[in-house]
């Protein structure tokens, strides 16, 4: 039998349970001040390489909100599952102007593009910059941000992601009781799934083309994933259609992926991967 639950202020964290990813943020005031303070409410916005961005959630009257009203710049920094305390500390509710992290055992490095801190015993960062920000009212102030940079302790950059995963060792935040006591978890046990073709992929990525590819070009679409094979097709014919080109080439195809952040080295990933599933 199901029954369905009241919703009662904060549902998202007190009712309902979603597993959240842990960060504090680090901004600045007009007057150059530190500010930090917890946030899960983010998340991924735009994955290519051009447009990297962040999509976050805060309060509006939060010294971080008003911060980035203010400065546009900020630091995600995540921090693994040792520093749960440090990162529960940044969330006391400081007057306005102190910096919480002296309240902490993090310490503060300069970012590399961005004027707010870093926090250096966090392994994963992102130096953000406000691109949007969204005031409904009665609602979230929501920020939508360019990444200028991700940022991470060096060993981790070429490690691969199980090991990675161990490594960062980063909590996961599970929601609060009464705003009072907060629950997190830490890795357990690690499944991985393989995402294979399904028996039909091939026909749900057949493209329907609107000009002219050479043979050599469509080869190399064919080694597109299938699930974004029919949005690669319409953008790069949109692009070389821009160009003022009829047809599209190879080298016309590899020129807009690159554009893209799509290297031949980045989609050999995708090669390998086949291979070996
Ligand atoms: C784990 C955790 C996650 C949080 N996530 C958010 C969030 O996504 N959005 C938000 O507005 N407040 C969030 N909070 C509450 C803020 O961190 C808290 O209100 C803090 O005092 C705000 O500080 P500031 O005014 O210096 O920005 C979170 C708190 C914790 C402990």
């Amino acid at each position: 039998m199901k029954k369905e639950a009241k919703i009662r202020p904060f549902w998202y964290s007190d009712v309902w349970l979603f597993p959240k990813l842990i960060t504090v943020i680090t901004s600045l005031d007009e007057q150059g001040r530190i500010n930090a303070a917890p946030y899960s409410h983010i998340m991924q916005y735009d994955v290519m390489t051009k447009n990297p961005r962040m999509i976050i959630g805060f309060r509006q009257d939060s010294h971080t909100f008003q911060n980035i009203c203010a400065t546009k710049e900020f630091v995600v920094n995540c921090p693994s599952a040792d520093h749960l305390d440090d990162m529960m500390e940044t969330a006391r509710f400081y007057p306005e102007g102190v910096n919480e992290l002296e309240h902490t055992h993090f310490t503060m490095i300069p970012s590399l593009h961005v004027k707010p801190p870093s926090i250096k015993e966090c392994p994963q960062i992102a130096e953000c910059v406000a691109e949007e920000i969204v005031k409904l009212e009665k609602s979230s102030g929501i920020v939508i941000a360019k990444i200028k940079a991700l940022v991470f302790d060096e060993e981790l950059i070429d490690m691969g992601r199980e090991e990675r995963i161990r490594r960062m060792n980063l909590p996961i935040g599970l929601g609060d009781e009464d705003r009072q006591d907060y629950f997190h978890t830490t890795l357990g046990h690690l499944t991985m799934h393989k995402l294979g073709e399904a028996p039909d992929a091939i026909r749900g990525s057949q493209v329907q083309l609107g000009m002219p590819w050479d043979a050599d070009a469509l080869q190399a679409l064919m080694t597109i994933p299938p699930m974004v094979r029919k949005m690669v097709t319409e953008q790069t014919e949109g692009w070389c259609s821009s160009k003022g080109h009829a047809s599209v080439s190879l080298a016309q195809f590899n020129a807009y992926a690159a554009e893209q952040g799509m290297t031949p080295e980045f989609m050999e990933r995708f090669r390998r991967k086949k291979q070996s599933a």
